[in-house]
């Protein structure tokens, strides 16, 4: 039988009558748009993740535009995104005529490197016609990214800091919570995210009430105080009151997803301790992931072809996230030197696969991905 990648069937079974009943209330009442569930959902995210303020929007992607279009991210403007990532953060500042600068990422969570971080915010310096004005660091496959340095970094190189937590909800870092970092953080509920909806959907986190404020104008077509009266210009980037709704079904099993996440995390760290060539993922001390993602480290791209055929046997799925960093893509290489320019980005593209992860995988599954593992 083949194992599931993820397992939404199982999830949505969890919660099935409450979501029913949640998404016939709002046919019910018929707010479709910006009805009280999104109001709710707000108010109950902002507490969970310890920020005053939370906006729905419509996916992750438009999330990351909103908080960059609130920003006056513009022509002229730099956003250091990192090289190894989802294409989104980039792609929203070229969206908006803005450059992406690129940054090599740490080779053990993959996340921004702050010491490459800070060595492009002094070659910037170099570049009179950009100026630096945001950093966007992702909180890749479920871990926080380290908010401490790059604090600090943005902090003294006065420009904002965004958190793309679109992978990371739910997840800690010293007891604070995925979302609470940097000025701005941005997260999806893309079905496959740890917290999805039933379509797309997104939401943006601060503590700015004018941040917030532009937002909420901005996802709105750029509307003022009067109906009709447009004061800046804008998207249609709303959350739909179903998806909102059948988000405050599926928080209720959320906390328990997370708990069963890495319970399915720590029984594949022993399962394949007896890998040869095989490095499992390890959260840095003092952070806990929601496992977006279960990406292990092969010996090089001979090796990862190799085990992908021993799983293949087996029926076990598998995915790469990510074959290419975004320098080498061909839509962004531009803004980029080209090959070798971010060594570890460029290897973890050659060794990283992702395994099946999700809070149902059942333990004999999980032996037997590790056993299709071994034989090879
Ligand atoms: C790191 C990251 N940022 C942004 C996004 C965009 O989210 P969405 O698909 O909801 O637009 C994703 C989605 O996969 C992502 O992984």
């Amino acid at each position: 039988m083949t194992i599931p990648f993820i397992d939404l069937k199982t999830q949505i079974a969890r919660v099935r009558d409450d979501l029913d009943r949640r998404m016939a209330a709002v046919v019910e009442h018929g707010q479709f748009i910006l009805g009280p569930e999104v109001k709710a959902l707000e108010s109950e995210l902002a507490g969970f993740s310890g920020r005053s303020r939370a906006i729905g929007v419509s996916s992750g992607s438009d999330a990351l535009l909103l908080a960059l279009m609130a920003l006056g991210v513009g022509p002229g403007d730099a956003v250091l995104v990192p090289a190894f990532t989802f294409v989104a953060p980039a792609e929203m500042a070229v969206l908006l005529g803005a450059t992406p600068v690129f940054v090599d990422v740490d080779p053990v969570t993959f996340n921004m490197d702050p010491a490459s971080a800070e060595q492009a915010v002094s070659e910037l310096k170099k570049r009179p016609e950009l100026r630096l004005k945001a950093i966007i660091a992702v909180d890749l496959f479920g871990v926080p990214a380290d908010f401490q340095r790059l604090t600090t970094l943005a902090k003294e190189a006065r420009v904002v800091l965004i958190e793309d937590a679109a992978q990371s909800f739910g997840a800690e870092r010293f007891g604070r919570k995925s979302c609470s970092f940097g000025d701005i953080s941005c997260t999806s509920f893309f079905p496959a995210k740890p917290l999805g909806c039933l379509g797309d959907g997104g939401m943006c986190f601060t503590d700015d009430e004018e941040i917030e404020a532009k937002i909420r104008s901005l996802l709105f077509h750029g509307c003022g105080e009067i109906r009709y009266e447009h004061v800046r210009i804008g998207v249609n980037g709303r959350l739909d009151t179903l998806q909102a709704a059948a988000l405050q079904a599926k928080m209720t099993i959320f906390p328990d997803e997370i708990e069963k996440r890495n319970l399915v995390a720590d029984r594949y760290r022993e399962l394949l301790a007896g890998v040869k060539d095989l490095i499992a993922p390890q959260p840095p001390e003092g952070c806990t992931s929601v496992w977006a993602q279960y990406c292990v480290l092969s010996r090089d791209a001979a090796h990862r072809k190799a085990l992908f055929a021993a799983l293949d046997k087996e029926g076990v799925p598998h995915a790469i996230h990510y074959p290419m960093p975004l320098h080498q893509q061909p839509a962004y290489k531009q803004y980029a030197d080209g090959p070798g320019q971010f060594p570890v980005s460029e290897s973890l593209c050659e060794r990283i696969f992702a395994l099946p992860m999700h809070p149902y995988l059942k333990e004999e599954d999980q032996a037997r991905i590790a056993q299709a593992l071994k034989n090879a």
